[in-house]
């Protein structure tokens, strides 16, 4: 099957198969403030997502490019979405772009019609020091962001079957190009061990990718004769591995994202621990069923949503809402104790 007819397939199945709702987020809640001194136009949603200023705590993750003219539809549109609404944005991943230039075009349309915004570039763990940097230069990007998707490629019959190396591989890239580099997961989690070990190896930034979401094993397991469906439920749920990786990591930023769909979503991950929250397939999905403009509405009735979750807990900034205290029940509150993390 051809590189750009599998990424059409991964828009239509990912629409197709939904989120599966295990993200964990039921398991948190707010404890509610009734003095909160707070005023809703003062609510500053700046954050930093290592050393980049956003003025947004959401950014619209990593999804598409090459595949042709849909593709670059959807791209320009995505990307005009977060200049209007101020908020951060990866591309997909660029290998195909970086082998046939004639897929290019898709990506370099992100820079173009979002020349001041951020913009991260994509590549998964196999990507070279060379290939990293053709991939920033390719849309100007102001960090890197690399994707491990081992379930992924063992769920796609043509997909890896070979993983040794790839911390080394991470390694040498962070050595070696000049903008950060975000280590992100696809949907399955990334656990407290993940992270001492990316850590070790000079990352700083992470980006959880967890459990309840976009599910690829799912989408992958359309394509399959003998369905690998043991992968379809394997994961850690995004509220557990925000946890999990900001535990004993001080110095690293986590980035939240898995299952992303509301406000209060974002909301909790802040508190959690996370700088910001990417969202992929349910802002895909609003874009595809709804439309640009009605894309640009919910970002902003997001932006709108947190400053109010934010008035009512009495956190002024993204700083005091990773102070607000939650109460932890069920899944999440029991993997956390199994895993001795709190
Ligand atoms: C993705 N995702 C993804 N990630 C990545 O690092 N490189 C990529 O090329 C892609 N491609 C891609 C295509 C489509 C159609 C979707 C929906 C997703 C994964 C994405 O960035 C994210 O990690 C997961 O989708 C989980 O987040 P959501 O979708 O649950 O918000």
């Amino acid at each position: 099957m051809s590189r750009s007819k599998r990424k059409w397939d991964h828009i239509q199945y990912a629409l197709a198969t939904g989120q599966s709702l295990k993200t964990g987020f039921d398991c948190v809640s707010f404890v509610h403030q009734s003095l909160p001194n707070t005023k809703v136009d003062e609510i500053d949603l700046q954050t930093k997502i290592g050393e980049l200023s956003c003025s947004s705590p959401i950014f619209i993750n990593a999804m598409t490019g090459g595949g042709g003219e849909r593709t670059i539809d959807i791209n320009r549109d995505l990307a005009r979405a977060a200049k209007e609404t101020g908020v951060a944005i990866a591309v997909g991943s660029q290998m195909s772009a970086i082998k046939d230039a004639n897929e290019r075009d898709s990506y370099k349309i992100v820079r173009v019609e979002n020349p001041h915004g951020l913009i991260f570039a994509n590549l998964g763990s196999e990507a070279t020091v060379e290939q990293a940097k053709t991939a920033v230069d390719m849309v100007e990007a102001n960090a890197m962001q690399i994707h491990l998707n081992v379930v992924q490629e063992l769920t796609m019959p043509e997909g890896d079957r070979d993983f040794t190396e790839a911390l080394k591989r991470i390694e040498k890239i962070v050595q070696g190009i000049d903008v950060p580099v975000i280590v992100k997961e696809v949907g399955f989690g990334m656990s407290n061990e993940t992270v001492s070990a990316l850590q070790s190896v000079g990352v700083s930034i992470v980006d959880v990718g967890g459990f309840g979401g976009t599910n690829f094993s799912r989408i992958e397991n359309e394509r399959r004769k003998r369905l690998l469906s043991f992968f379809d439920d394997w994961g850690i749920p995004t509220a557990a591995s925000i946890v999990e990786a900001r535990t004993n990591h001080k110095n690293i930023t986590v980035l939240a994202s898995g299952g992303i769909k509301s406000s209060l979503d974002i909301a909790k991950s802040i508190a959690l621990g996370a700088n910001a929250a990417g969202m992929a397939g349910y802002l895909l999905k609003v874009l595809i069923e709804q439309g640009y403009h009605q894309l640009i509405e919910e970002i902003h009735y997001i932006h709108d949503e947190l400053k109010y979750i934010m008035s009512a807990l009495g956190a002024n900034n993204i700083d005091e809402l990773q102070n607000a205290p939650v109460v932890l029940t069920g899944e999440v509150h029991h993997w956390l104790n199994e895993r001795n993390i709190k």
